[in-house]
Formats: C-alpha cells, sequence, structure tokens
C-alpha cells in the first residue's frame, strides 16, 4: 500500500462507554467539518459493510456468546478487516476525513481489559485487521459510569430491548472507563482523553480543539 496516498486522508476514532454521547459528537463533529467544505465520512464499528453489518448482528444478538470470548473477538477482528479494507483504507485513499465510531480501542478494553481475552492475542488481530491503517487521533469520551447509564436509559424507548452488553452492570461500566483511561494515558500521542460531562455543546467545543490542528495540518 502506498502510504502516501493514506496520508492524503485523516483517520480519528471515537471511543467511550455507554451513554457517553459518542454518537451525537461524530455527527456534531461531521457538520462542523462539512461546513468548511471537508469531505468527511463517518462510518461504526462493529459495522459500516454489508458483511461487517452481518457479524454486528451475529454479535450483538448473542448469538456469538457460546463460541467464547477469543471466537468473539475474532469475529470484531473480522469485522474490523472488512471494514478497513472496504470502507476506511478507499475513504482515506480519496483524501476523505474518516470519522470512525468505536474501532480496536474497544477491543481492547470490552473483549480484553474486561473481557478476559489475551491482550497479546488482540494486538495480533489488530496487525492483521488494520494493517498499515492506524487512527491518527482516538476522542475517548470520559464519563462516570453512572451518569453515563442514566444517559443511555434516557435515550432508551421503553419497547427498545438492550442488546446483552448494555445489560451489563455499573460496575462493568467503571471498569470499562478505566481501561479506556488507561489507554489515553499510555498513548498520549495518539488518544485524546475528553470530558464527555456537560452540555453537548460544551463538550463538542473540548472535541473540536482536539481536532483543529489535525485539519489546519491537513490543508497546509
Ligand atoms: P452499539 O449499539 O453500536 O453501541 P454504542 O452506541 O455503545 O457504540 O453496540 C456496540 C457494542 O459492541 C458496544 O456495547 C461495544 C461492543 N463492542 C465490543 O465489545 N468490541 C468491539 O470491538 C466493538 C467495536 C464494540
Amino acid at each position: 500500500m502506498n502510504s502516501s496516498a493514506i496520508n492524503k486522508g485523516v483517520f480519528i476514532t471515537f471511543e467511550g462507554g455507554e451513554g457517553a454521547g459518542k454518537s451525537s459528537q461524530i455527527s456534531i463533529l461531521k457538520d462542523n467539518l462539512n461546513k468548511l467544505h471537508y469531505d468527511v465520512l463517518l462510518t461504526r464499528e462493529p459495522g459500516g459493510t454489508p458483511g461487517a453489518e452481518a457479524i454486528r448482528h451475529v454479535i450483538l444478538s448473542g448469538g456469538a456468546e457460546k463460541l467464547g470470548p477469543d471466537v468473539e473477538a475474532m469475529l470484531f477482528s473480522a469485522a474490523r478487516a472488512d471494514h478497513v479494507d472496504h470502507i476506511i483504507r478507499p475513504a482515506l485513499e480519496a483524501g476523505k476525513i474518516v470519522l470512525c465510531d468505536r474501532f480496536f480501542d474497544s477491543t481492547r478494553v470490552y473483549q480484553g481489559a474486561t473481557g478476559n481475552v489475551d491482550m497479546s492475542f488482540l494486538y495480533s488481530l489488530e496487525k492483521i485487521a488494520c494493517d498499515d491503517i492506524w487512527p491518527v487521533l482516538t476522542l475517548i469520551l470520559d464519563l462516570s459510569a453512572e451518569e453515563g447509564m442514566k444517559r443511555a436509559n434516557a435515550r432508551r424507548s421503553s419497547n427498545d430491548i438492550p442488546d446483552r452488553f448494555e445489560k451489563e452492570a455499573m460496575a462493568a461500566q467503571e471498569m470499562r472507563r478505566e481501561a479506556f483511561r488507561k489507554i489515553a494515558e499510555d498513548e498520549p500521542d495518539r488518544c485524546k482523553l475528553i470530558n464527555a460531562s456537560g452540555s453537548e455543546q460544551e463538550v463538542a467545543k473540548r472535541i473540536w480543539k482536539a481536532v483543529a490542528p489535525l485539519i489546519k495540518k491537513k490543508a497546509n
């Protein structure tokens, strides 16, 4: 792969626990970038391609649970490989700004740190799935488990059945928060911890402050 082609685009991932506001913040950022006439691709994991969406359905419906956590991690990674090859890499080659809702840090946290899958196994899967496509910026939306759960519950309508991940308890949510914070601490060049409390506009401003320098670099 010609890395200068990839350098034309900018790959940004969003991470965080339930109710941290990733989806709203990603679309606010997309709108702000579009206003400045940047070509933006918004995508999500697990999913983003028909193949990966099929895997998403299998995992989130609980269908993969009986296969065990290692296989589940492999499924997330298989979905990622398809997503990288068919959506993310071509968009970066075309010079787009790619905003992705969750990426490998979610696997590190959900399957690794809090799911007991061996981290070195996950790092190998990352290399296979991502190859040379690595986010230049990862925004980790940081919110207390309590506040996150409150927001997630308010968002859910009464006939909306929570997926099996969202049925987990507050303690697991707090563990995931800590695991995300640790990633931010370990990889400060790539990751930026964003305080996700406060109003949508306040959080959007914090995100813009982290993204603007990268975008300026792209323009130069
Ligand atoms: P989704 O409905 O997209 O939730 P959210 O709005 O929180 O992103 O469900 C995705 C779920 O899958 C979420 O609970 C996190 C989990 N997940 C993993 O466990 N591992 C992964 O690698 C990814 C990408 C997601």
